[in-house]
């Protein structure tokens, strides 16, 4: 499969870089464009075999599947400019801009004979840079081989999900926002642990550490996280006190709230 990536930014260059690690497409099957030559230069120099052009039309042409990674302002233009070198009956559109829909990608791709391509949303989190994203595909008029194909590539990037368009909105609360909430967890219990008296760069490493060990026993147990927290909460012990301290403060009420928000634009 030959994808092309328009924008070498920070979620274009990280596609860009994963894709070139995975097993999924060919080095030389990646195509990259970008208006200035400095992150080019760059990916050219960590992956000699990806094809990188100033061209947008150049890439795109290339590609089965052409992805946007572009600022959601410069969408229009840059399909305006790559539509009339696209075929519709081989060649799938995807988008990484946050908050286009499906509806409006069509719109923008309307050429004006009603024909429309293979459409899919994606929307990974910063993560894809370290090939963990958790990322999210909507499609539109594609077949079930080209999403599963596609799931593929994405799960070598960290997990991919099939998901609805309307679920996007809440989805990309708990994974993209996520990825800020679960950092915030981090940085408080970073600084309750300076308060204790253990210096910061010890926190982290503790914190980090802690928070892997819980991700593993989940996925080790397949178990429900109250029945890991049981484990740690003797009765009348210190945990269970720290639990409801933190409820009193009100721990899971503000991440519900915190959810919620990130889903209203
Ligand atoms: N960052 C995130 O966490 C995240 C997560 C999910 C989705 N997204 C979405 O991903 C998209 C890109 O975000 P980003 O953080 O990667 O932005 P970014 O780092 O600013 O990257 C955008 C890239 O697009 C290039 N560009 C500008 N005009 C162009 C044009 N006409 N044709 C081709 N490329 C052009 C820019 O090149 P120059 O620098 O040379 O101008 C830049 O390299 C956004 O729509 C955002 O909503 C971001």
């Amino acid at each position: 499969m030959k994808v092309a990536i328009i924008g070498a930014g920070n979620m274009g260059g990280a596609l860009a870089r994963g894709l070139a690690k995975g097993s999924r497409i060919a080095t030389d099957e990646i195509f990259v464009a970008n208006p200035s030559t400095p992150k080019l230069e760059a990916l050219k120099r960590e992956f000699p075999d990806i094809n990188t052009t100033t061209e947008n039309g150049v890439a795109a042409a290339a590609a089965d599947i052409v992805v946007l990674a572009v600022k959601p302002w410069k969408v229009e233009a840059v399909l305006n400019e790559i539509k009339p070198q696209l075929d519709y009956t081989r060649q799938a559109v995807a988008s990484m801009v946050g908050g286009l829909t499906i509806a409006q990608l069509g719109a923008y791709l309307d050429k004006g004979d009603g024909q429309l391509p293979a459409t899919y949303i994606i929307i990974p989190n910063t993560a894809i840079a370290t090939l963990s994203s958790m990322t999210f595909i909507a499609s539109a008029r594609s077949s079930s081989e080209a999403d599963d194909s596609l799931l593929e590539v994405f799960n070598e990037l960290g997990e991919a999900m099939l998901i609805e368009e309307s679920a996007m909105a809440a989805a990309t609360s708990l994974a993209s926002c996520g990825i800020a909430y679960a950092l915030r967890y981090v940085r408080a219990a970073m600084e309750g642990g300076v308060e204790l008296g253990i210096r910061a760069d010890e926190a982290k490493r503790i914190v980090m550490q802690t928070l892997r060990g819980a991700v593993d026993l989940l996925e080790a147990n397949n178990s429900h996280p109250e029945a890991e927290i049981d484990r740690v909460t003797t009765p009348g012990g210190l945990t269970i006190k720290g639990l409801n301290a933190m409820e009193a403060a009100g721990f899971t009420h503000s991440v519900i709230e915190g959810l919620r928000a990130s889903t209203k634009r």
